[in-house]
């Protein structure tokens, strides 16, 4: 059975409603396994297939441990390769941490990315919910192909 992880940071909680629509909209698909995470090692997305990042802006850059995450699955060569990358997030004024988190699955992890980034202003409302729900569907859809 495919595999897709759901990893997300929320300060406030705008982001983390943002990763449950997201997991909703995934697990309306069939024969695919969601899991939701607010921590997880690099070895570990290893594991799955298709890899989606909640990550509000603070500070013009995108939360710490998703950063550490990256740099230590770089520094043990996990291999990330090939598999469906997407980014989500919460924002105030400016919001570019889930593009920056598609910058690196793509350029440094060769991963492939559905552009753009889902971004939404301070709380997502139902229509923001329900794009959240759409990458989601997107995602386990493109993922179940493989
Ligand atoms: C100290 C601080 C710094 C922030 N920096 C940024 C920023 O650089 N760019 C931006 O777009 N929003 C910024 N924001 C707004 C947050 O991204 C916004 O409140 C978001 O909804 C938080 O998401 P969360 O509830 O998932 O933590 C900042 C907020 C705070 C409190």
């Amino acid at each position: 059975m495919s595999k897709i992880i759901v990893l997300y940071y929320s300060r406030t909680g705008n982001t983390e409603k943002m990763a449950n629509a997201v997991v909703e909209g995934a697990k309306a698909v069939q024969d695919v396994k969601v899991d939701l995470e607010y921590h997880t090692t690099p070895e570990e997305l290893a594991n799955y297939s298709a890899i989606a990042v909640g990550t509000p802006t603070y500070h013009h850059d995108m939360n710490s441990d998703v950063k550490t995450l990256f740099e230590e699955a770089a520094v043990k060569t996990i291999n990330l390769k090939n598999k469906i990358g997407a980014a989500f997030g919460s924002y105030g004024w400016s919001g570019e941490a889930p593009s920056l988190v598609l910058e690196i699955m793509k350029n440094k992890f060769q991963m492939r990315t559905l552009e753009p980034p889902l971004v939404i202003k301070y709380e997502p409302d139902q229509t923001g919910l329900e794009k959240c729900r759409e990458l989601g569907k997107r995602l386990a859809e493109l993922e179940s192909r493989i």
